[in-house]
């Protein structure tokens, strides 16, 4: 039976005003013992990349109810982010994941909130400051204090934080942002994107001549593989890349990701952590499952508008997101008011020990999915 979105839409609406209400004050990644969110909203992990997705998941709740315990939680994860601004070493590529969902999400809903704003804009001019001209990039982290030089290092993930850098451009009437998100997207196209339209993880180069230098394979099997959910950053990246854009570059760079993702998903419809891993043991991401699903409907619609789209083309993008969302309603979702997660089998990792648990963005992804599908999604990216 074919799967209905606004019934989906209003489990999901019933099973975190529950969770909302439990976890008030807190920013959860993951569950800390069973159905049980953890919480790192404290001064040691307030750096965390996915800090920003638990305050997402609420304004797309209060997008969706204008129920105010969901708004209220919102504005407290926003306030709760602001000690990551003072931390240097924290303040890494991330920032559009941070400050999009969570600070940009409150002043779009509501103009007049001027602190609002400006974090925003104080996370782009940090993101921008990040550029390195030499290579023509934006540098990921900052170095760790294990020896390893990471000043040349850029991560495909980062697509994902541009839209930062757009919003900032279009607020402050500033082409340097937007100039600087094109020229990361541009190297992003040029070397993380192999021939067969497969994405590498992280790129070294080198910060001083900007040659490129290696790649690893990062959080996937290994170097040449093809780690999931960097596809998913891609894919979703390059597409919203060409929304606030409309280069057709990243349009047809979006199209021979979303292909190739496709034609690897395996015949049960699940996504591995990595379609180069081994046969055996199988370890699945639904974080990437979602992320793909919220990529190919944007990259749909986008399809379906552009002067160069097709018809044909747009519909295939959005029939391979439903049946990935099929897919998770049918074998991942719990919607059970009393647990705490939505998505039960995500992984962060290949080589981690742990595999298949809940994830916070796995949640706010299949969350945003289900929105666009039902017209209640409040655009963050
Ligand atoms: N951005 C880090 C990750 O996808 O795990």
């Amino acid at each position: 039976m074919a799967m209905d979105f606004q019934e989906v839409a209003n489990k999901i609406i019933a099973k975190e005003r529950a969770v909302a209400e439990r976890n008030r004050g807190r920013i959860p990644y993951t569950t800390k013992e069973p159905h049980v969110f953890d919480d790192h909203s404290g001064r040691d992990q307030i750096c965390w990349w996915t800090n920003g997705f638990w305050g997402g998941i609420l304004w797309q709740l209060y997008a969706a109810t204008q129920e105010e315990s969901f708004r209220e939680g919102a504005l407290e994860v926003e306030k709760q982010l602001d000690a990551a601004f003072m931390d240097y070493n924290g303040m890494d590529h991330d920032a559009g994941f941070r400050w999009l969902p969570t600070a940009v999400a409150h002043y779009r809903m509501d103009p007049e909130a001027a602190a609002s704003r400006n974090r925003g804009l104080l996370a782009a001019n940090s993101l921008a400051g990040r550029f390195n001209l030499n290579g023509s990039f934006i540098r990921a982290w900052n170095d760790w204090g294990d020896g390893r030089d990471t000043r040349g290092w850029a991560i495909i993930d980062c697509l994902m934080n541009l839209p930062l850098l757009y919003w900032a451009s279009e607020e402050l009437d500033d082409p340097r942002f937007k100039a600087i998100a094109a020229a990361h997207a541009d190297t992003a196209a040029r070397v993380f994107v192999r021939p067969d339209g497969s994405i590498r993880h992280i790129v070294a180069f080198d910060p001083t001549s900007g040659r490129y230098v290696r790649d690893y394979g990062g959080q996937g099997f290994g170097e040449g593989s093809s780690w999931t959910r960097g596809q998913t950053w891609a894919l979703y990246g390059f597409t919203l890349s060409y929304l606030h854009t409309s280069d057709e570059r990243y349009l047809d760079t979006a199209r021979r990701v979303a292909d190739r993702f496709i034609a690897r998903i395996p015949t049960d419809g699940t996504i591995p952590v990595d379609f180069d891993q081994p046969a055996e043991p199988v370890y699945r991401d639904d974080t990437a499952a979602a992320i793909a699903a919220c990529g190919l409907l944007t990259l749909a619609e986008q399809e379906g508008k552009s002067p160069y789209g097709d018809a044909e083309t747009s519909a295939r993008y959005r029939d391979a997101a439903i049946r990935l969302l099929e897919m998770l309603d049918r074998d991942s979702c719990d919607y059970d008011p009393a647990h705490d997660e939505l998505l039960t089998r995500c992984s962060a990792s290949y080589h981690d020990q742990k595999h298949e648990f809940p994830i916070i963005y796995g949640d706010y992804y299949y969350i945003e999915a289900i929105w666009k599908l039902t017209g209640k999604e409040l655009f963050i990216w």
